[in-house]
């Protein structure tokens, strides 16, 4: 990678070698909500984009950084927020979130199952450690968009979240930083 001063929005930036948007609906993170018949009729009614993400991935040989933007859209799937659909980094690696916009919660998981949840939005860091699987919810009413920055070549493991299950946040638990609606 070179130097560069680049705009961080919802579309990957322009000239810079990013993966492409991914998109990621309702029908892809189907077996990520609890509440089935939920999913069954918003994916009928339009499956709503859930959220999209771009990344830099650092390929070179020293050690650089990879970063990225989530935009996860405001909405409920039954009781539950949109999220991300979260994962553990399978070589170890640490990681930084950082809210543009919006508000959000994220999630942390350890091996020894022990859970920890953080406010994001703008102004504050989510620093997450090595061993830390993570997701993010949006409990705002706004779009959500955070910036990702991590050490190259963690990968990511997905399976074990559903493996494993994975702490969500709903409607009914979040009334002590918003509720919908406000
Ligand atoms: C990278 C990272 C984020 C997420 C992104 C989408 O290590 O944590 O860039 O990849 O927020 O979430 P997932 O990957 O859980 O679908
Ligand atoms: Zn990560």
């Amino acid at each position: 990678m070179s130097p560069a001063n680049v705009e961080l929005g919802f579309e990957p930036p322009a000239g810079l070698d990013s993966t492409p948007l991914q998109v990621r609906r309702l029908s892809d993170l189907q077996d990520y909500y609890a509440d089935k018949d939920a999913v069954r009729e918003l994916v009928a009614a339009g499956d709503p984009e859930i959220y999209a993400y771009w990344a830099i991935e650092y390929a070179g040989g020293g050690s650089g950084l990879s970063y990225g933007v989530t935009t996860i859209q405001p909405g409920v799937v039954g009781h539950e927020f949109y999220m991300t659909k979260g994962h553990y980094h399978v070589a170890p690696g640490d990681e930084m979130y950082l809210a543009v916009s919006g508000h959000g919660t994220v999630l942390l998981r350890n091996d020894a199952g022990e859970v920890k949840r953080y406010e994001l939005k703008p102004g504050r860091m989510v620093y997450i450690d090595e061993g830390w699987g993570h997701r993010t919810v949006n409990d705002g009413v706004d779009p959500l968009v955070f910036i990702s920055i991590w050490s190259p070549g963690t990968g990511h493991d997905y399976e074990r979240v559903l493996r494993e299950g994975f702490p969500t946040v709903d409607d009914y638990a979040v009334g002590e930083s918003r509720s919908l609606g406000q």
